[in-house]
């Protein structure tokens, strides 16, 4: 269990990127537009007002594009698994029309901003493959192609995927591409402060105050503006609750060396049980194989280092890989019809405050689309793509499942060197880990959010919530969630 996990604990593209050094809000400012978060979804938010004429303040609570967006497998691509084929069966073709219709735009707008303003982030066209190595799925892939094309996409099936180990046959789309998302976000976040948009970074949003307009409170600052944007990946506040209609899911993600890069040209995802995901990169020292293992329930894992073992075996045993040399957890929101929440959830009661969560996985194009159809909804009242993103939409009530901490421990003994546990001391739940020396460091275990028991995550070695997938640094910082203060201190 405590057994050295290979590669670095830290993103290949986070770590290759630029480092990004705005200012923390502090004293009272005003704009148009106040946006929160500065990943793809907030920063796309921020240049399309711009365009369109709008003051813009986006406030980051950590740095620019290293989070969700940072540390994504960062496939550029309409191809999201077997899609369309459920839109138009779950909604209908005009719904499937225009979740085509969105992502592709988001694609064009992509490669348009990287080239109008010369964002060096690795983009590469690449054609995408969906895969399936178990003949019996064929048929899925046939009936997707073919909802695919009907949408406009040129779909071609193949009897085999160009991979080097044995598949029953692939969807694949071309033109398609990839990048390095960090490198993306810090390009956009210099193109947004280059056209007069204020950004601050170490400065969480905490408070939400309507007041003509919006009031945002961070620890040193408040912004006033007309509208304010939650582009913070799950919202951390809003006149709508989602964290009940999403589900956090996790995924364990490897950067291996390899001499042979070509082995793997294209980006892939399997529709097979469990799921792998394979694309190519590099970073600072050359090219990397990279590798995602399947989903789980965020904090809802005791032994998220076994995965990271899994999908090393499974990676060495299909792919020509020699050394690892990066492994990160990354979380994204699930919802349960497979389309994001965009918009505006309570224009009577809450006017000007928008949302934009829920992206499965798909927020490289969603997220850009979710910040052009904010821009649009706010610069000329136009919703680019209808109902497509309707944020009023309901969840089915067994959609989103809480769980229990997987880390009580009856006795502090118990907690190796460099690990965690959470223990019972009267009624409180207390998180504890033992550092490198032997010393204990305690937090309170319960989330800030609405009150879960963290779970102690043995290979990042932070402190996550099985609720509604609210991360903590191993001392309580608030990394990612719905949660908006830290792990409480306490004594062992
Ligand atoms: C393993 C994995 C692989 C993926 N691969 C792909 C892929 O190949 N292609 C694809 O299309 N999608 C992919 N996705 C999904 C995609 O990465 C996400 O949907 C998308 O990046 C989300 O963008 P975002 O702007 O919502 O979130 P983020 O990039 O996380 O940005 C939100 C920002 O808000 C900040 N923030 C949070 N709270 C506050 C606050 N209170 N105040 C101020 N700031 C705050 C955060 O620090 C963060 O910087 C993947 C997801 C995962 C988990
Ligand atoms: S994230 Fe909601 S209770 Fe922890």
């Amino acid at each position: 269990m405590n057994l050295p996990l290979p590669g670095k604990p830290d993103c290949c593209w986070v770590a290759s990127a630029p480092r990004t050094d705005y200012p923390a809000l502090s004293g009272a400012q005003d704009c148009d537009v106040v946006i929160v978060g500065a990943g793809i979804v907030g920063l796309t938010t921020a240049l399309s007002l711009i365009a369109a004429g709008r003051s813009v303040i986006v406030l980051e609570a950590r740095r620019v594009g290293r989070q969700v967006t940072g540390r994504s497998s960062a496939k550029i691509t309409a191809q999201h698994g077997l899609i369309y084929r459920h839109l138009i069966d779950a909604f209908d073709r005009e719904r499937a029309q225009a979740y085509a219709n969105a992502n592709r735009t988001a694609l064009t707008m992509i490669r348009t901003w990287i080239s109008d303003f010369d964002i060096a982030c690795e983009y590469e066209p690449k054609s995408a493959y969906t895969y399936t190595c178990d003949s019996s799925r064929m048929g899925d892939i046939q009936r997707e192609a073919e909802a695919a094309r009907d949408l406009g996409f040129d779909a071609r099936v193949l009897d085999r995927a160009p991979l080097p180990f044995a598949t029953a046959g692939a969807l694949e789309f071309p033109d398609q591409a990839q990048f390095n998302p960090a490198r993306y976000l810090v390009g956009l976040a210099h193109a947004v402060e280059a056209r007069g948009g204020r950004i601050y970074e170490q400065s969480r949003a905490k408070s939400f105050e309507p007041d003509k307009g919006w009031r945002i409170g961070t620890d040193y600052g408040t912004v006033h503006a007309r509208q304010v944007v939650i582009a913070t990946n799950i919202t951390v506040k809003s006149p709508v609750g989602y964290a009940n209609r999403t589900q956090p899911r996790s995924h364990v993600v490897m950067a291996f060396r390899t001499e042979n890069p070509a082995a793997v040209d294209g980006m892939f995802i399997s529709i097979d049980d469990p799921t792998h995901s394979i694309r190519t990169g590099r970073d600072a020292d050359g090219p990397v194989i990279l590798t995602l293992g399947p989903r789980f329930n965020t904090g809802q894992d005791g032994d998220v280092a076994h995965r990271f073992r899994d999908l090393e075996a499974w990676t060495r045993a299909h792919l020509p890989v020699r050394e690892a040399v990066w492994r990160w957890c990354n979380e994204d929101y699930d919802t349960a019809d497979r389309v994001p929440y965009v918009g505006q959830p309570d224009p009577k009661e809450a006017p000007g405050f928008f949302v934009a969560t829920g992206f499965n996985g798909w927020g490289i194009s969603n997220g850009t689309a979710a910040g052009l159809q904010i821009a649009s909804e706010i610069a000329s009242g136009s919703r680019r793509w209808g109902k497509l993103y309707d944020p009023n939409r309901p969840a089915p009530e067994d959609f989103h499942q809480s769980g229990d901490t997987q880390s009580l421990v009856d006795d502090l003994a118990r907690i190796a060197l460099g690990q965690g546990g959470v223990i019972t001391r009267g009624e409180e739940k207390i998180a504890v880990w033992r550092d490198e020396g032997g010393h204990l460091h305690a937090v309170s275990a319960s989330c800030t959010h609405k009150g879960c028991t963290v779970t102690w995550n043995n290979a990042d070695r932070t402190w996550d919530c099985p609720c509604h997938g609210s991360m903590f640094e191993r001392d309580g910082t608030v990394i990612h969630g719905p949660a908006r203060e830290p792990l409480a201190p306490r004594e062992v």
